[in-house]
């Protein structure tokens, strides 16, 4: 078996740059009628609500490839599906059948319109639910396909990632293997330190050029000082960063000061090598690039708007900057905007633990508190809940994830969630891989000329790990 491996590890390397510039193929959007309430039949009875999933059949040996299900996580779909084309890319050659399913409460799937984010319906907005809809999805698939004996790789990026280690704990009846890129489990189940965040996104723009850091520090500190002056010194900051609205007061301040931080957490997120329009379009090694323009002009204040800009002005269309676009909520790097950002607030509420904010000592942002206090006044003020702090911990393993077997954690060293992930070998069947050069989930994404060479072995690795998982589930069935 091993120098099967090697061969077929040396294989898709051969073939990378063949397939590199295919485009996105389109996909058939399907809705599955799924159970609304998989742990309780007295509430919700035999309500269902309408899931949506993206099937492609194209590349399926019918009834004998595996199945590649992306374990979608808090956003439409379909942008993950754009976002995510490595498994697009290597279905052919597994002659794998290739399912993207939604997210309940998000994009498509809400299950009960504007009643969805009230009290009891938005109670169903659980990880337990979501695992067991990709559950019962799965097996209503392989049911209608003809497909019970086909093995099955979870897929997935970020939160989608937890979710495809969750699904092979909890379901491995189900779920033969799991990439889990990008997925900081230990961060969300409140195991690591809430400063280590923001340290991260840091130590990404210290890295990228010198100076950068202290030059932010010193733009923000004289933010500091104008903001004392009062009207006066607000107004300076109004037009230094050309924002569409007033700052009015000091909360107005420091929900100023939070959108201007965002920007650089999700170019750090987002610092691919390659231009890119995932969350807001963005140039290649933007980081590099809003570091350069930290040093545009000679006032580090005016640099720090210029560099805001990268972020927020990407589209190069907007007259002023919208401050109160960014939206404060229970997850401190925002939330996003729409109804999926109210789902995301929902759940950074209650299971997801995001407390932690920037402290200007570990790192070089202004001091902006997320405490645990402050978490639960906001939940209980905006949903009617109390975080459960613990919860995740505990069902979902904190850091004893030796139990499982067949996952691929993999983690790129310029992303500020690697903190909170695996990072580590933990057994045999539980692997890390550390991508250098890379951002959040870079893997997942289409290979691409500008791919460092870290990349391109995280994927070599990743699929000889899926054909690994694959032939030992034919074994063990019989298949
Ligand atoms: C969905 O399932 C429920 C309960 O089994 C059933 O009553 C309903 O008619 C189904 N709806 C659709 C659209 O198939
Ligand atoms: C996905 O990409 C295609 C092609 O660029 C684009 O037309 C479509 O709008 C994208 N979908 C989403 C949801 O972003
Ligand atoms: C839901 O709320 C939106 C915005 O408040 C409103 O425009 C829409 O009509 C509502 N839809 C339903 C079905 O009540
Ligand atoms: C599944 O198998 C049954 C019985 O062999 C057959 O009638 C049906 O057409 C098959 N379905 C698919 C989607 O191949
Ligand atoms: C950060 O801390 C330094 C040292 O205490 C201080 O001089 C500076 O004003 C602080 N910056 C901000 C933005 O609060
Ligand atoms: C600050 O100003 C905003 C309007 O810009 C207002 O809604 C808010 O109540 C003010 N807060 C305080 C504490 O004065
Ligand atoms: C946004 O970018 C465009 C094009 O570069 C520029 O004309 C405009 O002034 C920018 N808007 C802001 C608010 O900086
Ligand atoms: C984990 O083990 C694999 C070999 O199985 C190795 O390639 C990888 O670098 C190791 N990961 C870490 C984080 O040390």
């Amino acid at each position: 078996m091993g120098s099967e491996i090697i061969f077929f590890m040396t294989f898709f390397i051969a073939c990378k740059n063949g397939i590199a510039n295919s485009y996105t193929v389109p996909y058939k959007e399907m809705f599955f009628n799924q159970t609304l309430d998989h742990f309780n039949c007295v509430s919700f009875g035999e309500k269902t609500f309408q899931q949506r999933y993206l099937l492609k059949e194209t590349w399926w040996n019918q009834g004998v490839g595996p199945i590649f299900f992306y374990t979608g996580n808090e956003g439409d779909v379909a942008v993950f599906w754009n976002n995510t084309g490595f498994i697009q890319e290597i279905a052919p050659k597994f002659q794998a059948l290739v399912v993207y399913a939604e997210h309940r409460f998000y994009g498509k799937s809400v299950p009960s319109g504007n009643d969805s984010f009230k009290h009891p319906i938005v109670g169903l907005l659980t990880i337990e639910q979501a695992l067991a809809d990709y559950a019962h999805l799965l097996t209503h698939l392989k049911e209608e396909l003809n497909a019970s004996q086909c093995p099955v790789i979870a897929f997935g990026g970020s939160y989608g990632g937890m979710l495809s280690a969750y699904f092979r704990f909890k379901y491995p009846n189900i779920v033969d293997g799991a990439i889990a890129a990008s997925a900081p489990i230990y961060q969300v189940a409140g195991l690591t330190s809430s400063s280590s965040f923001f340290q991260a996104v840091t130590q990404t723009f210290h890295n990228a050029l010198p100076n950068c850091e202290s030059q932010i520090r010193k733009a923000f500190q004289i933010l500091n000082q104008w903001a004392a002056e009062g009207v006066v010194g607000f107004n300076r900051i109004r037009k230094t960063f050309n924002l569409c609205d007033d700052i009015s007061n000091l909360t107005k301040f420091q929900h100023f000061l939070s959108w201007a931080r965002n920007a650089f957490v999700f170019v750090a997120m987002m610092d691919y090598p390659y231009s890119t329009d995932f969350i807001g379009k963005l140039p290649g090694h933007p980081v590099k690039t809003m570091c350069q323009q930290m040093f545009s002009t000679s006032a580090p204040t005016k640099g720090l708007a210029v560099a805001v800009s990268l972020f927020y002005n990407a589209s190069g269309d907007k007259e002023c900057l919208d401050v109160d676009k960014f939206i404060p909520c229970a997850d401190p790097t925002g939330c996003g905007e729409g109804e999926n950002s109210r789902a995301w607030d929902y759940q950074a509420c209650t299971e997801v633990n995001l407390e932690g904010g920037s402290n200007n000592v570990t790192d070089m942002f202004p001091e902006l508190p997320f405490t645990a206090e402050m978490r639960d006044e906001y939940c209980l003020r905006t949903w009617g809940v109390t975080p459960r702090r613990d919860w995740l911990k505990t069902h979902m393993w904190g850091r004893d994830i030796a139990h499982s077997t067949n996952i691929v954690f993999s983690n790129g060293d310029l992303d500020p969630w690697t903190q909170g992930g695996v990072t580590h070998n933990v057994s045999s069947g539980i692997h890390a891989i550390l991508i250098k050069g890379g951002a959040h989930h870079l893997d997942l994404r289409r290979s691409n000329p500008a791919d460092p060479n870290s990349v391109i072995v995280a994927r070599s690795f990743e699929k000889m790990m899926i054909y690994s998982w694959i032939k030992l589930a034919r074994k063990s069935k019989n298949f």
